[in-house]
């Protein structure tokens, strides 16, 4: 399941996000903002995405505020949570090989939608690479020992 979370900054994105999703008939749960609220804060969007990836490691969450770095900020404080603020296709690709990221955080007001687009299908169809050194790597960036 692919859990969609925005505010104001992330809307117009999410709502391109979401039809995108909803055209090639993937199965999403959008926690909203479901509407333009220019009072909304980012925080409240974030913690059900997170919930719902943490519910499945093969959920996925993809958050988009005005830059992407408030929500990722706020989604890598819980224990569980990888999420890469991408700006690129490449950083999609990487975000998942090296760093099996489980939650996608996009800036609304800086990515171009065709871009953005492309980075969510890279993100939801690239599996980790299988070199054990990046499963090595993610463990000590997460803390385990
Ligand atoms: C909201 O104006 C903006 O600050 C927010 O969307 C986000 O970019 C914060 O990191």
């Amino acid at each position: 399941m692919i859990y969609l979370g925005c505010d104001h900054g992330g809307f117009a994105l999410k709502e391109a996000i979401r039809a995108h999703l909803e055209k090639q008939g993937l199965a999403y749960v959008d926690c909203g903002n479901t509407q333009f609220d220019s009072e909304d804060d980012f925080t409240s969007f974030v913690t059900p995405v997170v919930h719902g990836v943490l519910n499945d490691g093969d959920n996925r969450g993809i958050l988009v505020c005005g830059t992407g770095i408030g929500v990722s900020i706020a989604a890598n404080h819980h224990v569980g949570i990888r999420a890469a603020l991408v700006h690129s296709v490449d950083y999609a690709r990487l975000a998942r090989e090296h760093n099996d990221a489980n939650v996608l955080c996009l800036g609304g007001r800086y990515m171009d939608t065709p871009v953005a687009l492309t980075a969510v299908d890279i993100f939801l169809d690239t599996p980790m690479n299988p070199d054990p050194k990046y499963r090595r790597r993610m463990a000590l960036a997460s803390g385990d020992k």
